[in-house]
């Protein structure tokens, strides 16, 4: 049997922001009621268009923000409950790779500096020498020339960069990376360099990687199972396989058919959403994906629907799943 490494249980996020027309403050919800398990050595992918709440959710599993209600559980452990101790060790075992590897590395500090900070803060090395011939083999693993040690963030290409940050990433021996958006500021030529990297890696040291990304084709590479996220919710999860062949929600096969390489059953033409994604400060009622849908029935309009399994481990949140695609 798999095992459950990261437990997400209906996590939710509340934003309160200021704003200029009103005077009282005004809630946006980033993350609606989210679950989700990532299982050992797995890839999850999260997609979603701009602003559905991806960065937040990882921001709330590395506990850099708190959630306004639900679970995290690592290993059993309820890491919301943890004290400052207690998480440094769970922040050791999860790891983040950036998008923007030029913000996330600090100028001032040499590449040798940058990989080989955690190896100090963790105690994972005792001496200089130790600390040193790490480094060096950390930049061997990522395909970076360990002479390169002294050398400053600027000197080196984007993809060189983001080779830097996945060494950084794994100076510390993580069991779960979460790579947010971490191919979207490359050159395609470079981003399957990169992900050809994640995969190699994963396999040697056994990772989990939760992987984040706009980019559908990206995702189908990389991940075993995926989720589709919309204005904060999850409108679909699925094993890769079974999403990109029949996905089981309309928001999902739009995104699908958006994207002319990816050959789902029965696809005719790009489906066109309605509109625009509605604010997050004032979502629709019932279903949020309701305004934009083409099959929507005046139930969508009331009811919430749940995340429910349709078929074998494939969830949908659209109450007409069945009769929109499985006729
Ligand atoms: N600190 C914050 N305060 C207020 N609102 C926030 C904050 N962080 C995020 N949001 C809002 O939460 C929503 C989700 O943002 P998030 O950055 O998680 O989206 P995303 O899916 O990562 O988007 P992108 O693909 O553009 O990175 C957005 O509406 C955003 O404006
Ligand atoms: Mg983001």
């Amino acid at each position: 049997m798999q095992k459950e490494l990261l437990k997400i249980e209906n996590l939710t996020k509340t934003f309160l922001i200021k704003s200029r027309m009103y005077e009282k403050k005004q809630s946006l919800t980033a993350v609606d009621d989210v679950s989700i398990t990532l299982f050992k050595g797995e890839t999850f992918g999260l997609v979603g268009e701009s602003g559905c709440g991806k960065s937040t959710l990882a921001k709330l599993i590395l506990r850099l923000i708190e959630p306004t209600s639900g679970q995290i559980l690592y290993n059993g452990d309820n890491i919301l409950k943890l004290s400052k101790r207690g998480m440094k060790r769970v922040r050791k075992d999860m790891q983040i790779i950036f998008q923007d590897p030029q913000a996330s590395l600090n100028p001032r500090m040499s590449i040798g500096q940058t990989v080989s900070e955690g190896l100090g803060v963790h105690k994972i090395c005792s001496t200089r020498k130790e600390r040193v011939d790490r480094t060096k083999e950390l930049l061997n693993l990522v395909g970076i020339h360990e002479q390169s040690l002294n050398m400053y963030p600027h000197e080196f290409s984007g993809g060189q960069r983001q080779r830097v940050g996945i060494a950084r990433a794994l100076s510390v021996n993580p069991m779960l990376i979460i790579a947010d958006e971490p191919v979207s500021a490359l050159d395609v030529s470079i981003q399957a360099q990169i992900l050809n990297l994640l995969k190699d890696l994963q396999e040697e040291f056994d990772l989990t990687y939760l992987f984040i990304s706009h980019d559908l084709r990206v995702v189908e590479y990389l991940s075993d199972r995926v989720g589709v996220m919309y204005l904060g919710k999850m409108m679909e999860l699925a094993d890769s396989k079974s999403l990109y062949k029949q996905p089981l929600h309309p928001y999902s096969t739009a995104l699908l058919s958006a994207v002319p390489s990816i050959a789902v059953e029965g696809k005719k033409k790009r489906i066109i959403l309605k509109g625009d994604v509605p604010s997050p400060i004032n979502p629709p009622r019932g279903c949020i994906f309701h305004p934009r849908c083409q099959y929507a029935k005046e139930t969508c309009k009331e009811i919430v629907p749940e995340l429910r399994e349709i078929k074998n481990g494939h969830f949908s949140a659209c109450m007409l799943a069945e009769d929109i695609f499985l006729v």
